[in-house]
């Protein structure tokens, strides 16, 4: 194995740019050369591909999203796209993938190599925590603290104003972030999709008279839960408890950005620099995570299909700080 190809795939997340920086200069260390592979699998396919030393990768590790851009892509799903983008790193004499990114990347990567042959490594990208195989992704740590900022600001208005908000946040399927910066935020209320009894949750805190005499709430919903976003819940709630004044925010795209945190950083670095290990190791086909301080390499399949479930302590925990 000679020349290792990087990329960046799906949504961005802070640290990214550090992994790429760890994959690069750990494979330089190695004798490899390294690639970057533009915009993702739409860079594979459209011949993206640019030359990376140990210079290319300075002065990134403390900027957000991907100096490599990245791109959810389309293309890549036909088996057309996979062929370009095969004549592409067939010509450019790449040896081997390392593809960071979630569980559409992985997917791309696990099929693009049963097609043809090229060992991948999937490295843990994406804000949502929402992957098997590793306990923490890539920008989840700094998404949290983002998050936990904004609702620490939306804190002080609710305070003055005796108001409810509800705060959405992002995560896809999964309430990681949803959970994680309720505790950290004091909220009196936590919607996530992993915890189906949740709804009745928060209205028995508004329906419990105690609860009610405090002034002002923040209730946290998860984008992908079965209630609805915050706007929905804002209309249920109003419905339900004319008196109360509610008001909703989306926090939205601001959780995908900002310099990432020390332990995203060192996170990036530590998995970036054992994906080329993993190679030299003659992996073909896993991700690489970190579980209880170990590294841990994970089939694709399993890493697909896996399903990492939010801690049942931590909803309990939710809900007794809400009392
Ligand atoms: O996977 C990261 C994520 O930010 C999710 O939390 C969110 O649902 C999704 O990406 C948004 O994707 P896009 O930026 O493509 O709209």
């Amino acid at each position: 194995m000679k020349r290792i190809g990087v990329y960046t795939s799906g949504g961005d997340a802070p640290g990214m740019n550090a992994c790429v920086r760890a994959v690069v200069r750990t494979g330089i260390y190695n004798g490899l050369e390294i690639k970057g592979i533009k915009r993702g699998y739409e860079g594979m396919i459209s011949n993206n591909i640019i030359d990376l030393d140990r210079q290319s990768v300075a002065n990134i590790i403390q900027r957000g999203g991907t100096f490599l851009k990245t791109a959810r892509s389309e293309a890549f799903m036909t088996k057309e796209g996979r062929a370009k983008a095969f004549e592409n790193i067939k010509n450019h004499e790449i040896d081997a993938l390392v593809c960071i990114g979630g569980n559409g990347s992985y997917t791309g990567a696990k099929i693009f190599y049963e097609e043809y042959g090229i060992p991948c490594v999937g490295l843990p990208g994406t804000i949502d925590n929402d992957l098997y195989g590793t306990d923490f992704t890539i920008g989840y740590d700094t998404a949290i603290n983002t998050a936990l900022d904004s609702i620490d600001k939306i804190r002080d208005t609710a305070h003055s104003h005796e108001r409810v908000f509800i705060v959405e946040v992002m995560g896809r399927n999964s309430g990681f972030i949803a959970l994680d910066v309720a505790i950290a935020g004091g909220a009196e209320g936590v919607l996530i999709p992993e915890d189906l009894g949740d709804w009745d949750k928060v209205l028995n805190h508004f329906n419990n008279p105690r609860k009610r005499k405090k002034s002002f709430s923040i209730i946290v919903v998860a984008e992908g839960d079965e209630q609805g976003g915050a706007l929905i819940l804002e209309k249920k709630l109003t419905a339900m408890y004319p008196d109360l004044k509610i008001r909703s925010t989306i926090l939205g795209h601001v959780q995908r950005g900002g310099s990432p945190s020390a332990r995203d950083r060192i996170l990036a670095s530590r998995l970036g620099s054992e994906a080329i290990h993993a190679l030299l190791q003659g992996e073909q086909a896993v991700t690489v995570g970190i579980v209880s301080d170990k590294v841990v390499y994970t089939p694709f399949n399993q890493a697909i299909e896996g399903k990492k479930s939010v801690s049942e302590n931590l909803i309990k925990l939710a809900e007794i700080l809400a009392i």
